[in-house]
């Protein structure tokens, strides 16, 4: 028998521990000085496979169940859409059939078990994404999610490989960069910064991924976390590391640190 896919909203928790830094990353966007709210906001990378679409789920899981904010997911990653299978959702019915056929969007965006959390998906398989996908129309559809939703995460494809994000970058209120620690070469992510400021967008931060996994300990907050109940000799060795250490920034990040962690 054919297991029933699983939503991540069933095994998602706020005490998870990497929940902090999204919870981290939401407060530092809020705190951005801006004449509105950033309220959409496009997820790219540089290159494929990054975690642009497991940040998208996992930042709007946090923004709806612990922040509140009513939330929507747009999956506009038509080569490569993900959204779908990690809420356990059906594709069809989404963006391209908006796009495509004039389907309605309340008809369209699906609701998960997450009250304030809707999706809408990528839609059917379209063979020729580069004309369905419509900068002009999914701006106006994002106008119009404005008006119900506090936060509208859209999640794209790379900006190296492909121009779709830099079509729409600038019809959305902000930008994240995922960059994966471990795996996104250096110059790789500053030609897709390049790329990025060649429009009008604006590029708020990036979002390193995997940080816990390919970092050293001390770039990851949980290691400072108060659960870490350090016997005298460790504590004595982490002042003296803290000592040696800047202390985090929890300013909003600026057009020359713009870097949001995760893990
Ligand atoms: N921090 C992480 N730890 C472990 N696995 C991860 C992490 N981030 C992403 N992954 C895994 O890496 C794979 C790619 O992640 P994801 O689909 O989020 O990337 P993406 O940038 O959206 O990819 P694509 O370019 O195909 O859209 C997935 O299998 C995901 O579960
Ligand atoms: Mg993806």
């Amino acid at each position: 028998m054919a297991r029933q896919p699983i939503s991540i909203t069933e095994f998602f928790s706020t005490e998870l521990p990497f929940v902090t830094e999204f919870r981290r990353l939401l407060q530092k966007i809020s705190e951005i000085k801006s004449e509105e709210a950033i309220k959409t906001i496009l997820i790219t990378s540089a290159m494929l496979s990054e975690g642009k679409s497991t940040i998208t789920s996992f930042l709007s899981l946090v923004a709806s169940k612990q922040k509140h904010m009513k939330t929507l997911i747009v999956d506009a990653d038509l080569r490569r859409p993900t959204i779908h299978k990690y809420f356990a959702l059906k594709k069809e019915r989404g963006l391209v059939e908006v796009l495509e056929d004039g389907l309605i969007v309340q008809e369209a965006i699906k609701h998960t078990s997450v009250d304030t959390l809707d999706v809408l998906t990528a839609g059917r398989s379209t063979a020729h994404p580069a004309e369905t996908f419509d900068p002009d129309a999914i701006e106006r559809l994002l106008n119009d999610f404005k008006f119900y939703y506090d936060l509208i995460l859209v999640d794209c494809a790379p900006v190296l490989p492909v121009s779709d994000p830099m079509l729409i970058a600038g019809k959305l209120d902000a930008v994240l960069l995922v960059v994966k620690a471990g795996q996104t070469r250096k110059d790789v992510a500053r030609r897709a910064v390049e790329i990025l400021d060649t429009v009008d967008t604006r590029l708020i931060g990036t979002v390193i991924n995997n940080m816990t996994n390919s970092l050293p300990y001390h770039y990851n907050s949980g290691y400072y976390g108060y659960t870490y109940t350090p016997d005298k000799s460790e504590k004595k060795a982490e002042d003296r590391r803290k000592k040696n250490r800047a202390p985090a920034s929890s300013a909003p990040p600026s057009k020359k640190d713009r870097h949001i962690r995760n893990s």
